[in-house]
């Protein structure tokens, strides 16, 4: 490999916490206000805080882009989670995708997982290039880094699982070679979420989430957030922050927190759901291969079990049935209980065909060299009762066979409609 950076210099960790995951989901940022003793933090919506003097604000507050005190309070509670020293939350997922990626200077090269969520991929493609940050994007980063690499390389840029064939990255293998080159590694968790996956611990220097999903986890925020523990970091992504000015409002920061509190209820349960629900698929002559890091088969299922909590294989699934993109299409329309919308990781059950939604802007070679063809299907199972979603796929499947059975018969002059 090429390179003339110096070695990162890994800073100090966090000190470890004592309490567990769900207690300082809890807890963490969640102190009784010291007036009137409040359990839950009020939302504060000024905008602007009172100076006793010229540039002295009277409390820790200025000017609500820069912070806001539901903001701090998420950003400490997601600190704790992904056990780091800091974090910083933004408008959206993508928009934490997109300061991170600003934060290189002009020139900029950066090797990303091919299989990334299909707006990571148009923000790599049509935005980054624009200000002259290059992306190579490769199907096994684990093996390329070296030959990929250039002295220009400054960031590597994992999805694991992936979005939406949950391949799995060893995070360890790909930072051991980055940090050597003094390349940061940055990884997206929104599949799993910090109660599964903390990727800081595998030598990742960033982590990224879509707290629109499981962090949140009703369908009814959207918002990002980082975390990382390098303080040169801090200072560029924070002065980033409030340049930019994509931030959350206070409203939406307090109910990711409130949202956040039980995590880890809502993923032990959305995990024992889509272990049932993969299983069934794995039974099922009318699917050809299923894809689920929880199950035994899985191609990366060690990587799982060195990277996952319990080896857990998180919520979201993703299987090829038989019959094309039409007989996706129509297993879409026929659950009852899965609604057919994009998006993951809330309480209530999604399926999709990403090849015609979420990754459709991907142009359909790279799709279906990263695995994604038009009869994939992507289901995100929520907290409703296991054995409910099962009998749901399952009719599902069935009345898929029936109608493609009738389809092709009419199509084949067979008569029986
Ligand atoms: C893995 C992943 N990362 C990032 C994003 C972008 O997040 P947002 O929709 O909050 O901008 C998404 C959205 O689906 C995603 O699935």
């Amino acid at each position: 490999m090429v390179t003339d950076h110096a070695p990162i210099d890994t800073p100090p960790r966090a000190p470890s916490p004592v309490h567990g995951f769900g207690t300082l989901a809890v807890h963490v940022g969640s102190d009784h206000d010291p007036k009137t003793g409040a359990v839950i933090a009020p939302i504060s919506l000024s905008t602007t805080f009172a100076q006793s003097a010229v540039g002295q604000p009277v409390g820790a507050y200025e000017y609500a882009r820069s912070s806001n005190p539901n903001r701090d309070n998420f950003e400490q509670c997601i600190a704790a989670l992904e056990k780091a020293k800091h974090a910083l939350a933004f408008s959206s997922g993508s928009a934490s995708t997109a300061i991170i990626l600003q934060s290189l200077a002009a020139g900029s090269h950066v090797i990303s997982v091919s299989d990334v969520y299909g707006g990571t991929h148009r923000y790599f493609t049509q935005v980054a290039s624009a200000h002259g940050v290059k992306v190579t994007f490769t199907p096994s980063i684990e093996n390329d880094i070296q030959q990929l690499a250039t002295p220009e390389t400054k960031l590597i840029w994992i999805e694991t699982p992936s979005n939406p064939t949950l391949s799995l990255v060893d995070i360890r293998a790909v930072a051991d070679i980055a940090h050597r080159s003094g390349i940061l590694v940055v990884v997206d968790n929104t599949f799993l979420s910090p109660y599964i996956q903390n990727p800081l611990d595998h030598g990742a220097d960033i982590v990224t989430h879509s707290v629109t999903k499981y962090i949140n986890g009703h369908s009814d925020v959207i918002m990002g957030v980082c975390a990382f523990n390098s303080d040169p970091l801090y200072e560029r992504l924070k002065f980033l922050q409030n340049a930019i000015g994509a931030v959350p409002s206070p409203f939406d920061c307090w109910l990711a927190h409130r949202g956040v509190k039980t995590l880890h209820l809502r993923v032990r349960e959305a995990s024992k759901n889509a272990l049932m629900v993969a299983q069934a698929l794995e039974e099922s002559v009318h699917v050809i291969s299923v894809n689920y890091p929880g199950s035994a088969s899985h191609r990366h299922r060690k990587v799982a079990l060195k990277q996952h909590r319990d080896g857990l294989g998180g919520g979201m699934l993703s299987f090829r049935i038989k019959g094309g993109k039409a007989a996706a299409e129509q297993f879409c329309q026929a659950t009852q209980i899965f609604t057919l919308a994009e998006s993951l990781g809330g309480v209530e059950s999604l399926v999709e065909v990403p090849a015609s939604m979420t990754h459709m802007g991907i142009p359909k070679d790279q799709r279906e060299a990263a695995g994604v063809y038009d009869d994939l299907v992507r289901l995100s199972c929520g907290v409703e009762e296991g054995t409910d979603l099962v009998k749901d796929v399952r009719q599902a499947l069935e009345k898929v066979v029936v109608s493609l059975k009738v389809t092709n018969g009419v199509a084949n002059g067979n008569g029986h409609a």
